[in-house]
């Protein structure tokens, strides 16, 4: 070993001792007669003493060390005479007497440091740099302790952890397919899972009963803070269960995984069935760390003369507790802001309940105060409130509100990242219909199985059935989802042509788990929980590029390794992606 010790792990007990450390050089501070180095590693920072007076090349060797050179030292600890109380080393440091370099390096793009001064492209470019810095450092750490809590507690509960194929044919979770092309079958290609979805129904049938893998899953979809190209699952499944096993299972597992990495104790998660998420929240995930639920205010704000409410398929109204004071530019702001084309409400009205009793709107010529005082009545809208309506079409306005609700959330400091409000939403509808292409998709995917008791409206109100689907959501982040599936061959079959597959193509693309359940395939459910954004709400980082050691920018590219790239003309022709030209 190159050390005795790490950087972060002496103290004033080790007084005397002769110790040898490895480390980078954070900095260096030369003040004549001494020579102060900050060495650093993963498990922190020890200062190093070069004294001019008892050896002067040493100390002149000390002073040519530039930033992040690797050195090796030999010292006795001593104690410092002005203590740095904010690190743990911070009552000793180390004087040094031999020092070897073990490699220099060149001035780094961008201080290596808690805070640092380069921006988030730089940073990638050099990420081994960037992965030097403790924030960074600490992300990778807290994954790793989450992984492997997942790997002890599904162990406990007799989960197998299988590795599926990752060369593999389209599996239909809604975005577009990485493929690679197959040199030794030429002009065929494999696609790269969107999930591990048929292969671990397929290991139910094989008789795993309760499987789980940490696994990579790739998707061609545009990219947001939680969401990139490749990314990681805790896909799990198991066989002989119903859906609230499943809930149960893994609210559990939640619950521990909360209390064992952040000592945070989860209560029961509440349940929302999807059409009440979407009602009261305007959203499949809603952030319930803040109440603001949606009221439907048609009955007391049509037919008074305010034409934009009487055309109004849906008239929408929020009630933010004591932000009666918001002023004008404020209000003004807010208005600007659902109007943006990507929140779409065509206009806000706003409503004070002001502290004399009176209520002040910004439609009082067509109320009057008792009309308002009907809207404050049906919102619970009290003195010092402020109520703000939304309307129009009644997908646009929810989906508007939902918008509107959270920005007013993160506003009023209502989102506090140390606070957890986890759920489930349940009964999602199995179908959904796609204006583009006339059709209906699978909301889930189309292994899900229907509700019993909605069966009977598979042929006549397709839209109609729900299925036994869910999601698990954690602050307004879809953290999980998955649902009990068909295992019977005909049910399978009926979805598939729903889904408006041919006879052929369910059979080319999905004959194998046909056949599959054509051999006693047991009732199986389960649900994929999204690790990258597990370790983002563990960490209270927005970005999930936080927990991942090597990701991808927002244009799917690695700017480190530059990929994607061209490939040269010869790998092409051999892939049979292009002809030979003969010369
Ligand atoms: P689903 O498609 O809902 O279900 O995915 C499960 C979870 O994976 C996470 N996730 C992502 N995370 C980062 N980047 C992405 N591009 C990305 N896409 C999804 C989300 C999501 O909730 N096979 C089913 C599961 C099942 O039915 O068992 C599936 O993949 O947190």
């Amino acid at each position: 070993m190159l050390r005795t010790h790490n950087c972060g792990e002496i103290r004033i007990e080790n007084l005397n001792e002769k110790v040898t450390l490895s480390g980078w050089v954070q900095k260096s501070r030369d003040l004549g007669g001494l020579t102060f180095v900050d060495l650093r590693d993963r498990y922190g920072i020890t200062q190093l003493t070069f004294n001019m007076d008892e050896n002067a090349d040493l100390c002149k060797q000390a002073r040519g060390l530039g930033r992040e050179f690797v050195i090796q030292v030999i010292g006795i600890v001593i104690e410092r005479s002005s203590k740095n109380k904010n690190i743990p080393t911070g009552e000793i440091e180390i004087l040094v007497d031999k020092l070897h370099v073990l490699n220099s390096s060149k001035t780094p793009p961008f201080t290596i440091e808690d805070e640092t001064d380069g921006g988030e492209e730089l940073r990638m470019k050099y990420r081994y740099l960037d992965l030097r810095r403790k924030p960074v450092q600490q992300g990778l750490f807290l994954r790793h302790k989450l992984a492997k809590e997942v790997r002890n507690y599904l162990d406990s509960k007799d989960f197998i952890e299988v590795e599926t194929p990752v060369l593999i044919k389209s599996t239909p979770e809604g975005a577009r397919d990485f493929v690679v092309p197959s040199r030794m079958n030429a002009g065929q290609f494999y696609a790269l899972p969107q999930s591990p979805q048929t292969f671990k129904q397929l290991l139910m049938v094989g008789g795993f009963d309760r499987y789980f893998q940490l696994v990579k899953c790739f998707r061609d979809e545009d990219l947001r803070a939680d969401r990139q190209p490749e990314f990681t699952q805790i896909d799990c499944e198991m066989a002989f269960v119903e859906q609230e096993d499943i809930l149960s299972t893994f609210e559990q597992m939640m619950r521990h995984l909360f209390k064992a990495v952040l000592d945070v104790k989860l209560n029961e998660f509440p349940r929302m069935d999807y059409a009440d998420a979407m009602r009261l929240y305007g959203s499949d995930k809603p952030d319930i760390r803040f109440g603001m639920p949606f009221v439907e205010l048609n009955d007391v704000t049509q037919n008074k003369g305010f034409q934009i409410f009487d055309d109004a398929e849906l008239v929408l109204g929020i009630c933010a507790k004591g932000a009666a004071e918001y002023t004008r530019k404020q209000l003004d702001a807010l208005t600007d802001y659902v109007k943006r084309p990507q929140v779409g409400a065509i206009g806000l009205v706003y409503a004070k309940m002001n502290e004399d009793g009176s209520i002040k709107s910004s439609v009082d010529k067509f109320y009057t105060q008792e009309d308002l005082t009907v809207w404050a009545e049906k919102m619970g809208a009290e003195k010092g409130d402020l109520i703000l309506i939304i309307s129009g079409d009644k997908h646009k306005s929810r989906s508007a509100m939902s918008e509107l609700r959270l920005h007013l959330g993160s506003q009023l400091g209502l989102r506090s990242k140390n606070k957890f409000a986890p759920l489930w939403v349940t009964d999602f509808p199995l179908l959904e219909w796609d204006e583009e292409t006339k059709r209906f998709h699978a909301m889930h995917h189309p292994f899900t199985s229907p509700k019993t008791e909605d069966l009977g409206l598979i042929e006549t109100e397709p839209g109609k059935v729900r299925a036994n689907a869910y999601d698990m959501v954690i602050n307004g982040v879809e953290v999980g989802g998955g649902s009990i599936r068909i295992h019977n061959k005909e049910l399978q079959n009926k979805m598939l042509s729903l889904l408006g597959f041919s006879q052929e193509e369910a059979r080319a693309q999905f004959g194998f788990l046909m056949d599959a359940f054509e051999y006693g395939a047991p009732p199986h459910g389960g649900i994929a929980l999204g690790f990258d954004r597990m370790c983002s709400l563990f960490g209270g980082s927005d970005s999930i590029r936080d927990y991942i050691a090597f990701p991808k920018n927002n244009s799917g590219r690695d700017v480190m390794i530059d990929a994607p790239a061209p490939i040269a003309k010869e790998q092409l022709v051999e892939l049979g992606l292009e002809v030979k030209i003969q010369s």
